[in-house]
């Protein structure tokens, strides 16, 4: 049978900055799962990019003296270089820019307006440029500041087109109800408080406020709300693949799960699409216990961190240490250790010490060729790892999924081997009755490897590349490893320590 498929997405980011250490979280993390259900064989679509309209976008423009259009051409690029620098996996990079995304979002205008879910009103509220939303007067926080920015809200008053979302109210309730994975547990009751009192929501701005965006397909003197440009490129940077929706997993931090989970299902209600099955939301992080600004001085650069130690070992500290859905605290020191003794320690030492043992100990062996290797009973429960990494992924456990391979599979995989090799000491043996144990080793570690690809993909590829061939996960089995090698590599260095 044919394995089902995974549309996975990321946010799209606003280009007003270069990637900081928060988008490349969601980002990896998104990866990881990509990568993940690639392995096990799912037709698998993974779509990241970024969100180019908007006011914040025009001013951050103005405050360089450049047009949006430049700004957003730079940006967009720095992105890009940024992904492929750690790895990131994606299919589609998607910019709200592109004719095909502005003509997609027209379209769906147009549908809800003739559906009659848009009508035309006065809006007054606050509205905070760096949230790109407007408030209530009892969301702010004393003093009129905005409750994620602490920064002052503008109060607007203006012709608007509101979209009737309170309408799709008990349609969206009865959808939780009858999929309880939609809504990430942590954040559900939030979601569900505030839906008892559910407005309808202004969806457009004058074209003399806000120029920068898409004009609404029935009145060309206004521009559409960029969140609602926005949720649109999950539909669009499907460009003709229409059969990967909807989205599976969609992942984001719980500062927009409220558009996610409310404003983006009322829209394809209303449009008559089918919904995103799960919204997934992670904490926020600080950094070395505060909170992470530019006027504090302490943003992480993803890429510093990737160059200093490896692209690997962002992923590994992103993915292993931190506590997925809840808040969580960058530390440098915690960063520092995984890599020298985690990665290094546990798992690249081994790397480089079997491959060393067995061209000094085994000697002029071959590799075995044919036949499956019988596996020690020590290594047999690697097998169960594969089944349950299998079982989570067809649940779609993302939550699970994290700490499994954590803690079964690098943690406790890797440490068979160092214990089996530690316990038999093949070193200490003739090279006949040292032989057999590396080949158990070997083929141990090169099963866990192929575990670890979407954990650790550029020390996996790395590995299979200098033993010459390119396993995958859906297709691996244990005892049949070893004979697929092309050769085994004189020494092979993972991970250099890091002072
Ligand atoms: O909200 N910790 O874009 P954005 C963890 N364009 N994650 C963080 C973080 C932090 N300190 N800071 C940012 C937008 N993030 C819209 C999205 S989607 C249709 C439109 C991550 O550039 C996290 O994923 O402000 C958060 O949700 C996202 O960046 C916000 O990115
Ligand atoms: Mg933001």
């Amino acid at each position: 049978m044919a394995k089902p498929k995974r549309f996975i997405t990321t946010p799209i980011y606003y280009p007003n900055s270069r990637p900081h250490i928060g988008s490349a979280y969601t980002t990896i993390v998104a990866d990881f799962f990509a990568r993940l259900y690639r392995e096990l064989a799912y037709g698998t679509y993974f779509l990241t990019g970024v969100d180019e309209h908007g006011e914040k976008i025009q001013k951050a423009a103005e405050a360089k003296g450049e047009t949006p259009q430049q700004l957003v051409d730079e940006m967009a690029s720095s992105f890009k270089d940024a992904w492929k620098r750690l790895g990131i996996s994606y299919n589609r990079f998607i910019r709200t820019t592109e004719k095909s995304h502005e003509k997609l979002v027209r379209e769906i205008l147009m549908k809800v307006y003739e559906k009659g879910d848009i009508y035309k009103d006065v809006y007054e509220g606050y509205y905070c440029v760096s949230c790109e939303r407007y408030y209530t007067e009892k969301e702010l926080l004393p003093g009129l500041l905005c409750p994620y920015h602490h920064k002052p809200v503008e109060k607007k008053r203006i012709d608007a087109y509101f979209f009737r979302m309170a309408k799709y109210r008990d349609e969206l309730l009865a959808y939780y109800r009858e999929n309880p994975q939609f809504l990430p547990p942590k954040y559900k009751e939030e979601i569900l408080n505030k839906m008892k009192d559910l407005k309808d929501i202004c969806i457009s701005r004058p074209v003399n406020q806000v120029s920068w965006g898409i004009r609404l397909p029935f009145d060309e003197e206004h521009v559409a709300y960029v969140w609602f440009d926005a949720l649109l490129n999950y539909m669009s940077g499907l460009d003709d693949k229409m059969q990967f929706w909807p989205p599976d997993l969609q992942f984001m931090g719980k500062d927009i799960l409220w558009f996610h989970a409310v404003l983006w299902p009322a829209m394809l209600i209303s449009a008559g699409f089918a919904l995103p099955k799960r919204e997934i939301a992670h904490g926020f992080l600080t950094v070395d216990g505060k909170k992470m600004s530019k006027s504090l001085g302490n943003v992480v650069d993803p890429l510093e961190m990737a160059e200093k130690y490896s692209a690997d070992t962002l992923r590994y500290y992103l993915l292993t240490k931190l506590p997925f859905g809840d808040d969580g605290d960058f530390s440098r020191a915690v960063f520092k250790e995984a890599h020298n003794s985690e990665l290094l320690g546990h798992y690249g030492n081994l790397a480089n010490r079997l491959v060393k043992l067995w061209h000094r100990v085994a000697g002029k062996a071959e590799i075995e060729q044919e036949g499956k290797l019988a596996v020690d009973e020590c290594f047999a429960k690697l097998e169960s790892l594969k089944a349950k990494i299998e079982e989570l992924a067809a649940s779609n456990d993302v939550e699970s999924l994290l700490p499994f391979y954590a803690n079964d599979v690098f943690m406790d995989g890797v440490g068979a081997i160092n214990a089996y090799l530690n316990e038999k000491e093949p070193w200490r043996l003739e090279p006949s009755e040292a032989e057999p144990i590396l080949r158990q080793a070997l083929e141990a570690f090169l099963y866990v490897s192929t575990l670890l690809k979407p954990l650790l993909p550029a020390s996996t590829s790395k590995i299979f590349s200098s033993f010459g061939y390119e396993p995958c996960v859906s297709e691996l089995e244990l005892g049949a490893t070893l004979s697929k090698v092309k050769t085994i590599p004189k020494e092979l260095f993972l991970f250099k320590r890091v002072e």
